[in-house]
């Protein structure tokens, strides 16, 4: 690989998505001392259409539509989940909904999947998971007398799929697992998980935050039972955006999620005396729908789907591939160690470096204007948006790290040690 600016400014120039990057705020800088962005994957970027959006809802739909609204509004959680379904989960209509947080979800959706198992007494989770997937199985392990077991998954490379085999028997109701892990970036083979615990007799509640509008997901072709996600990292919703939940269009007549609200009512108008649900993914809505924050998911939303989802896991790929390059060829001498899978089909679009001094490296280039995530123990975790990463912007990020580390800079800042304590 070409490892010279000039040859990465040259795939910038022959990018099919390059006229993405226009459409986001914030992205017409160019000098060399331009903020690089490397936190997608954490908050992604503000489109350039979103105010606009936004404030159509608010002025005319409420400002001047009032209540009367509600008749738009009311079924906008299923007609956004269609958008996402489509053009980014490769899933059908009708079987994601936008709403609640992602943790709120997963919770739905994980009860939904242990009643749906009767007899089963176990939960599988993936040790190195997000903490919230991690704990939320064990709170409803908890409440309901059930255990967990956790899968070991190497921190660098990811769960290893016979480890997962081993761990599947006919105790295990649910396997909750994330497609692409949200430290290192290793993806896992969804299909192949969800027949694994299939054979198995489980249902697998997938976590894709790390991996909509990174990966393709194709849920349907997986025939994926369960699943959840961020839309503020990828999906460019903005901070605290409605999460989407999928549920596989066969199992959603056997499911009853745990928070019977009246927003999953069959009916909901007739104001009914008992809980009775919706028929379809309705009825794993809860209450009133965040539908300001919807306007902002849906701008993201149709973004990603317009940019293809296969277009966008293979520029991930390539801007992937190059900061890891440019990591082995300036960086290993200090004491740098790539800390994601190498093989690109087995990684999603982020990346992080181990090094001793990972908190004190971040510091370091969040003073120069470069913004990536520091992750425990000791990793720099580096998020590449293909809507909006350009090669030149990891280049440059690469670059400010190898000045950082030429001359220590990052050793006057205090340890991560004197952080916590
Ligand atoms: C894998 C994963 N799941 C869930 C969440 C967060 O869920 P919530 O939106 O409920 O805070 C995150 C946040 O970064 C995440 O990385």
């Amino acid at each position: 690989m070409d490892l010279t600016r000039a040859a990465a400014a040259a795939r910038d120039d022959t990018d099919p998505l390059a006229g993405f990057r226009a459409r986001f705020t914030g992205t017409d800088g160019d000098g060399p001392d331009r903020l690089l962005y490397l936190d997608g994957n954490s908050l992604g970027r503000l489109p350039a259409e979103t105010p606009a959006a936004v404030s159509r809802v608010v002025e005319q739909e409420w400002g001047r539509g009032l209540v009367g609204s509600w008749r738009d509004w009311v079924d906008r959680s299923r007609r956004i989940g269609d958008v996402l379904a489509a053009g980014v989960l490769g899933a059908r209509p009708g079987e994601v909904l936008v709403g609640d947080s992602t943790s709120v979800d997963l919770y739905k959706l994980l009860v939904a999947g242990a009643d749906a198992r009767p007899g089963r007494d176990v939960l599988v989770c993936c040790a190195d998971d997000f903490p919230t997937d991690r704990y939320i199985v064990a709170g409803v392990a908890a409440a309901r007398g059930m255990t967990v077991r956790e899968v070991e998954a190497h921190i660098d490379t990811g769960l290893d799929l016979a480890v997962l085999a081993e761990a599947l028997d006919e105790r295990v109701a649910v396997v909750v697992l994330s497609q692409v892990a949200y430290r290192s970036g290793a993806l896992v083979d969804l299909a192949e998980v969800t027949r694994l615990a299939r054979e198995a007799g489980a249902l697998v509640l997938w976590d894709l935050s790390h991996a909509a509008g990174a990966v393709p997901a194709d849920l349907t072709a997986a025939g994926a039972d369960l699943a959840v996600g961020c839309t503020y990292k990828y999906l460019n919703g903005g901070p605290g955006a409605p999460a989407f939940l999928y549920v596989r269009h066969e199992l959603q007549e056997q499911l009853r999620q745990p928070i019977w609200g009246w927003f999953g009512q069959r009916d909901q108008f007739t104001m009914g005396a008992a809980y009775d649900p919706a028929d379809g993914v309705d009825r794993f809505a809860v209450g009133t729908p965040p539908v300001l924050a919807m306007a902002a998911v849906e701008v993201g939303a149709r973004l990603v789907a317009e940019a293809g989802i296969d277009r966008l896991a293979a520029k991930g790929q390539a801007l992937t591939g190059l900061l890891i390059a440019l990591a082995d060829e300036w960086l290993s001498g200090h004491g740098v160690t790539v800390a994601s899978p190498r093989d690109a089909a087995r990684r999603g679009s982020h990346v992080s470096l181990a090094h001793p001094g990972a908190w004190q490296l971040t510091q370091a280039l969040l003073d120069r204007g470069v913004v990536p995530d520091f992750r425990t123990p000791d990793r720099v975790r580096f998020g590449t948006a293909p809507l909006y990463t350009r090669f030149v912007d990891v280049w440059d990020a690469m670059d400010r790290l190898r000045a950082v580390l030429a001359d220590g800079a990052h050793q006057s800042y205090p340890t991560e040690r004197a952080r916590v304590t």
